[in-house]
């Protein structure tokens, strides 16, 4: 297996359950299916690691619940920091390095009323939270062994260009903004609260890997080029002077294919490729941050997982620098406005009882792993 990371993701919101920020909030106001008690991860961690772990994971991504660290404007609640370094360290006994997301998307109601990423100090907030955290479970005197809170590689920010674009343009997700003003304002505060937090983490822990998890989609339709450029490198461009990684999302390109998964998404794995050997023009190494399929049935994802996973090996075999692949996701979870219903998981979730059941495909993944000789 090499140094290959192997592993799959998830996020606070969409797994944690109790989660009181603006996300819940939105959930209520526009009538949405709410995220309730989710997978009730914040409590099951470490069982859920327990099958990572089983299935030969040796990484796991997850992000850090922003509006539990400070439920209030720089209050900070040392119980909830406190819980993290104890996600970390279960993670490290089990041998699974941790990818930590500072920001997976929800936000504090403070933040969200002062005016969210479009208020001038919204890079500033950010960095004050992103100081705490790093000063707590980056701690520069201890080298990673199991057990440690430090972190070596952080994921600043989630997909800007999927959350912008839903929040600031289309409106069907918080802020719930149609505003192409707001939507630019947004984007540009978001690079600058990533490139301070890069700043932050840097100068705390010189040692660390830093990047952001950015989601991109193979264009083939005119006019291709502009819209590989907005949504694939715009933000990325912007700054990447400031990561020591690229971290690619892929799910799927604009080609019409025969396949598609449970949310309609043309499954194209020939464009994870181009979108791979694209992402390489920024000369670093590449994390796929996430990578999966809704698949209630469990039909397609193991080989959804095999094709994906060989498609990335060509790009590699061609020169590509890619060292980390996560699945999208470890369990079922909250597809946010979609609900409960999209199953991504390769651990099936009855959200009755919040058994946990390893579905075939997770052993097909498995399997790939142990092959390995990368
Ligand atoms: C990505 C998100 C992730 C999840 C998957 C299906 O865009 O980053 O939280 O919802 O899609």
């Amino acid at each position: 297996m090499g140094n290959f990371f192997w592993g799959a993701a998830t996020s606070a919101h969409q797994v944690e359950g109790g989660n009181h920020n603006d996300w819940s909030e939105f959930e209520k106001t526009r009538g949405l299916e709410q995220s309730g008690r989710a997978c009730d991860h914040y409590n099951r961690f470490r069982e859920d690691f327990d099958i990572a772990k089983s299935l030969g994971h040796n990484a796991h991504r997850f992000s850090l619940e922003w509006s539990r660290i400070e439920p209030e404007e720089g209050k900070f609640d040392e119980r909830e920091i406190q819980h993290y370094r104890d996600v970390i360290a279960t993670l490290r006994e089990r041998g699974l390095e941790p990818f930590v997301t500072l920001w997976h998307w929800t936000v504090p109601l403070w933040f969200r009323d002062c005016g969210g990423w479009t208020l001038k100090e919204s890079p500033k907030y950010f960095s004050r939270y992103v100081e705490k955290v790093v000063s707590a479970l980056g701690d520069p005197t201890s080298n990673g062994e199991v057990g440690s809170p430090l972190v070596k590689f952080w994921i600043t920010l989630n997909e800007t260009n999927v959350y912008t674009g839903h929040g600031y343009w289309k409106g069907d997700w918080p802020p719930g903004e149609r505003s192409l003003v707001r939507y630019i304002v947004s984007n540009h505060h978001l690079s600058q609260a990533h490139i301070a937090a890069y700043k932050i983490i840097k100068s705390a822990n010189p040692g660390s890997e830093i990047g952001i998890a950015h989601n991109m989609i193979y264009f083939t339709r005119v006019p291709a080029r502009l819209k590989n450029y907005i949504y694939n490198h715009f933000f990325l461009h912007s700054i990447k002077k400031y990561q020591d990684f690229t971290g690619i999302n892929y799910y799927f390109s604009d080609r019409d294919m025969k396949e598609k998964t449970d949310m309609g998404w043309s499954i194209d794995p020939d464009g994870f490729y181009h979108v791979l050997k694209d992402a390489a023009r920024y000369k670093k190494p590449i994390y796929v941050t996430e990578n999966g399929i809704a698949d209630t049935k469990d039909e397609k994802r193991a080989a959804f997982i095999k094709d994906h996973v060989e498609a990335m090996q060509k790009a590699m075999r061609e020169g590509t620098d890619v060292r980390g692949y996560f699945y999208w996701s470890l369990l079922d979870n909250f597809e946010w406005d979609k609900g409960f219903a999209p199953r991504f998981g390769l651990v099936e979730m009855d959200y009755e009882t919040l058994e946990r059941k390893v579905r075939p495909s997770a052993k097909e993944y498995q399997k790939i792993i142990e092959n390995q000789s990368l």
